[in-house]
């Protein structure tokens, strides 16, 4: 578990995309500033159905762009392995904290997303609210790094923002555009998918992709 502010100088110059607000410090802002509007305060639903349903069990798990985490927290108090990553200072230092006074452990890294690489892949990845995070012309990075970061076989658990809007963040998130960029040549997209809804007064399609051999 790491939680130095000042040893990840990478993450704050990787983080900038042109647009200072996607950057680690236009997020970090948004956190000092508390305009952390897509933070429910619990875990999301649609994982709490994925592990009441044994859909989703225990394993070595990568969750990018946590924020505050509280789904770390339950997948952690349930047996995964979890790695958690987020370029902002704030949540990853409250989620260090909040996982040390429950007596849990996970890895907590600030990196970002788009430049994360490990040669231990992951059993499962849990997406909700970080693919909308990203300008949308990164997501075919973004894409790559979870490929990558995947075992064959491994699995992406998405919650994908819809958000309708042409700008954000949060970027829209449909589906159909989502399938051109986890395209299908690699990754199995199911029949099934499911809506939740979002305190923001959006909604989120719940999705598991299944990552094709190669
Ligand atoms: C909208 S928030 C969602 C946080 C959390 N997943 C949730 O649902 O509460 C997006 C998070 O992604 C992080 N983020 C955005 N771009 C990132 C990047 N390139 N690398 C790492 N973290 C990133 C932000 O710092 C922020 O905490």
């Amino acid at each position: 578990m790491t939680n130095d502010d000042t040893m990840k100088d990478t993450a704050e110059t990787a983080g900038r995309t042109g647009d200072d607000s996607l950057s680690s410090d236009g997020w970090e802002r948004r956190y000092e500033a508390g305009e952390t509007g897509w933070d429910r305060g619990e875990t999301s639903p649609a994982l709490l159905r994925w592990l009441d349903q044994n859909v989703l069990v225990p394993c070595r798990i990568l969750v990018p762009g946590c924020g505050r985490g509280h789904e770390v927290i339950e997948l952690a108090s349930r047996g995964f392995d979890v790695t958690a990553i987020d370029f902002a200072r704030t949540p990853v230092r409250e989620l260090t904290h909040r996982l040390t006074q429950a007596g849990l452990i996970a890895d907590v890294l600030r990196e970002n997303v788009l430049c994360f690489a490990t040669s231990d892949r992951f059993d499962a990845v849990y997406e909700q609210t970080s693919l909308c995070a990203i300008d949308p012309k990164h997501w075919m990075a973004y894409e790559s790094r979870i490929f990558s970061n995947l075992k064959h076989g491994g699995q992406l658990f998405a919650v994908l923002m819809q958000s309708s809007k042409q700008q954000g963040p949060p970027f829209h998130c449909d589906p159909k555009r989502i399938k051109k960029v986890f395209h299908p040549s690699r990754w199995a997209w199911p029949r099934e998918s499911f809506t939740i809804d979002h305190p923001v007064g959006m909604h989120e399609v719940a999705v598991v992709l299944t990552k094709l051999e190669k």
